[in-house]
C-alpha cells in the first residue's frame, strides 16, 4: 500500500482519489478552497463535479496542506494549470528531497511558454517530477469505466512505481520517458478541442471533426518534435488518444466552450456558461507564441487565436483553413517519378 497526497479537489483530483482508494492506497486530499473540503467531508460526494459518485470512506479530506504532503510516497498535483505555479510555489518549503510529484494538469504557461513540469521543477527543484496524461475524463474514471493512460518520468524506477500504484482492472497505465512530448500533446489538444466544438456549434459533421483531429495532431506533432518530443508519443495515448476523446466527448469543457462560440456566443459568454476554467483559451495563446518561436506552421491554432482574440467569425476561419494553399499531406512526400 502506498500513501498518496492529492493537491486539488476538483473533478480530476477527486476521481483519481477514488481510483487510488479503490486500489487500497491511503489517500489524503487538500484543496485551496476550504469550503470545498467542508462540503466533501459533509456530503461524501463532489456534488457539482462528480454527482452521484459516492466517495470511499477511506478518502481523507484536509485543510492542512502538510497532512496531504508529509510522508507521502506520491503527491498528485491536480489543480487547473493556471494555478500550477502558485500552488507549486506554496509547496516549495514543505516538499522533501526526491519527493515524487505527479502533475496531472494540462497546459503551458502563457507568459514563459514553460510546460507544467518545468514550472514545478523551477519552483520545487528538490522534487522528482512526473506526469500522468491520456484520454481520461474524470466523470468516467470516477465511475470506474475502463481507461488507459500514460505516465512520463525521468527514471525507470519512478515510472514503474507510479504505474504500479495507479494500475487496476479499470485503469491501465503505460510508461514513457518522453515527458515533454506528453505535455505538449496534453496542452495543445485543448486548443484543437475548441476548434472541434466550434465545428459542432456551426452544425458541421463527422468529416469536419475527423479533419480537425487528424490535421490537429499533425500540427501538434510538428511543434512537439521540434521542441524535443518524440514523434511516436504523438501517435499514442497522450497525443492522438487524448485529442480524440477531447474533440468527441460530451464531458470536454473546451469542446463545449467552442460549441457555444460556434453557435454565436462570444468567448466571454461561452466561458461564463461553462463555469469551469477553459484551459484551451490560455494554451491557444501559448501555442501561437511557440509556433512563432519555433517557426512552425500551425494553421488550426492560428485560426482559433483569431476567433478568440480578434473576433473572427468561426465560419470564416473554417473557410480560410479550407482554402489554404494546396499541399501534400506530409512534408516528406516521396514520388517514384
Ligand atoms: N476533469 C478531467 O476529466 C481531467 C482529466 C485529465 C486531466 N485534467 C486536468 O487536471 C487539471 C484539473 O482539472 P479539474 O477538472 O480537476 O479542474 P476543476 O476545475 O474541477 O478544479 C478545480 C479545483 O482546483 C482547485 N483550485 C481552485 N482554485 C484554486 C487556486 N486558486 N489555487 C489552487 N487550487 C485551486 C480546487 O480544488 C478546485 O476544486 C486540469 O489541468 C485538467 O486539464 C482534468
Amino acid at each position: 500500500m502506498a500513501n498518496v497526497g492529492i493537491i486539488g479537489a476538483g473533478s480530476w483530483g477527486t476521481a483519481l482519489g477514488i481510483l487510488l482508494c479503490n486500489n487500497g492506497h491511503g489517500v489524503t486530499v487538500w484543496s485551496a478552497i476550504e469550503s470545498e473540503i467542508d462540503m466533501l467531508n459533509e456530503k461524501r460526494e463532489h456534488v457539482d463535479k462528480l454527482p452521484g459518485v459516492k466517495l470511499p470512506d477511506t478518502m481523507v479530506f484536509t485543510k492542512d496542506v502538510k497532512e496531504a504532503t508529509d510522508n507521502k510516497d506520491i503527491i498528485v498535483l491536480a489543480v487547473p494549470s493556471v494555478f500550477t505555479r502558485s500552488t507549486a510555489h506554496s509547496l516549495k518549503d514543505i516538499i522533501k528531497k526526491d519527493q515524487i510529484i505527479v502533475n496531472v494538469a494540462k497546459g503551458i504557461e502563457e507568459t514563459t511558454l514553460m510546460t507544467l513540469s518545468q514550472i514545478i521543477e523551477e519552483e520545487i527543484p528538490q522534487a522528482n517530477v512526473a506526469v500522468l496524461s491520456g484520454p481520461s475524463h474524470a466523470e468516467e474514471v470516477g465511475r470506474g469505466l475502463p481507461t488507459t493512460i500514460l505516465v512520463g518520468a525521468k527514471d525507470k524506477e519512478t515510472a514503474y512505481f507510479i504505474q504500479k500504484v495507479f494500475s487496476s482492472e479499470v485503469f491501465r497505465v503505460y510508461v514513457s520517458s518522453d515527458i515533454l512530448g506528453i505535455e505538449i500533446g496534453a496542452a495543445l489538444k485543448n486548443v484543437v478541442a475548441l476548434a472541434a466544438g466550434m465545428a459542432d456549434g456551426l452544425g458541421y459533421g463527422d468529416n469536419t471533426k475527423a479533419a480537425l483531429i487528424t490535421r490537429g495532431i499533425a500540427e501538434i506533432k510538428r511543434l512537439g518534435v521540434l521542441m524535443g518530443g518524440r514523434p511516436e508519443t504523438f501517435s499514442g495515448l497522450s497525443g492522438i488518444g487524448d485529442l480524440i476523446v477531447t474533440c468527441a466527448s460530451q464531458h470536454s469543457r473546451n469542446r463545449k466552450a467552442g460549441m457555444l462560440m460556434g453557435q454565436g456566443k462570444t468567448m466571454k459568454e461561452a466561458t461564463e456558461e461553462v463555469k469551469m476554467v477553459v484551459e484551451g483559451i490560455y494554451s491557444a495563446k501559448a501555442a501561437i507564441a511557440l509556433a512563432k518561436k519555433y517557426n512552425v506552421e500551425m494553421p488550426i491554432v492560428e485560426q482559433v487565436n483569431e476567433i478568440l482574440f480578434s473576433d473572427k467569425p468561426c465560419k470564416q476561419a473554417v473557410k480560410d483553413l479550407m482554402l489554404r494553399d494546396a499541399k501534400p499531406e506530409n512534408d516528406d512526400a516521396q514520388w517514384s517519378k
